[in-house]
């Protein structure tokens, strides 16, 4: 198939829903074999089952990526067909607690939300980074707004951590694997509707009100929103392009 991505095997982490899927969906149109990492099995066979039906290739392996030695078997599972060109890493989860909440609660969503949205980049990129540098590969992390600042609802300080540190990854990532000619990028994504925010939107509509007075283009994204600025990180249109962050957040960042 011909394309942007023509050539390529992409493993996209999180790929059963939302943000990960459309990016999954966008890559095997443009031409990428797609890989779909994801702890929920039905979500990523969905994924799959569209990529098929769209005339693409995608193939699912259920990963937890919290679980180190299974990100290990997965990547050297993967090495026996063909060596990843492109990784994103993508799973993430949020729990909007306030941090003088229940310090039991605090406590848990501080471990789950770092051990899955940091540890789990993590481990997926060490687990993959010999097939990236063979293959002079791309990295693609998703970050935040939340890679910047803290929004002034009630949201877990642990999410801002763990997306702070996304951005601090890439930029470290960017400056070590540069030589072996890896470009590691990130996307910082506004207010997208996926089902990680689906009950707070529907609970606290003043809350979607307050972001989007704050959004210049007014709206709130779409998963296909994120695809098209991964798939230009991905691309060799962005053949000069590492260590930055592409913001997909209708302008909030800028006001
Ligand atoms: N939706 C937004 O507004 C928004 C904004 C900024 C950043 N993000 C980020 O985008 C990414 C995708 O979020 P989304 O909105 O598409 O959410 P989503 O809930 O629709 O999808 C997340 C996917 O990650 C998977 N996942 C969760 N834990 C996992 C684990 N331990 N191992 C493997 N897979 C796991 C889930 O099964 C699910 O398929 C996350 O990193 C999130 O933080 C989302």
């Amino acid at each position: 198939m011909a394309g942007l991505l023509a050539g390529h095997v992409a493993a996209v982490t999180g790929g059963g829903s939302g943000i990960g899927q459309a990016i999954a969906e966008a890559y095997a149109r443009e031409g990428a074999r797609v890989i779909v990492l994801d702890a929920n099995p039905e979500g990523a066979q969905e994924t799959v089952d569209r990529v098929a039906r769209a005339g693409g290739a995608a193939a699912a392996i259920t990963l937890d990526v919290t679980d180190r030695a299974a990100c290990r078997a997965v990547a050297a599972q993967v090495a026996k067909t063909a060596p990843i060109s492109i990784l994103v890493n993508n799973a993430g989860i949020n729990r909007r607690n306030a941090f003088l909440a229940d310090p039991e609660t605090v406590a848990r969503d501080w471990d789950d939300i770092l051990s899955i949205n940091l540890d789990g980049m993590f481990n997926v990129t060490r687990a993959f980074v010999d097939q990236l540098r063979a293959t002079r590969g791309r990295i693609v992390n998703i970050g935040s707004i939340q890679s910047f600042v803290h929004v002034s609802w009630p949201n877990s300080a642990a999410y801002t951590t763990s997306k702070h540190g996304v951005l601090g990854f890439t930029r470290a990532l960017a400056a070590e694997l540069g030589p072996d000619g890896v470009r590691v990028n990130a996307i910082g994504p506004g207010l997208i509707e996926t089902r990680l925010n689906a009950e707070a939107r529907a609970r606290n509509p003043e809350m979607v009100a307050t972001v989007m007075r704050h959004t210049p283009l007014g709206r709130a994204g779409q998963p296909q929103d994120v695809a098209g600025p991964a798939v230009f990180l991905a691309s060799d249109l962005a053949s000069y392009v590492t260590g930055c962050i592409v913001m997909a957040d209708g302008g909030f960042r800028t006001v």
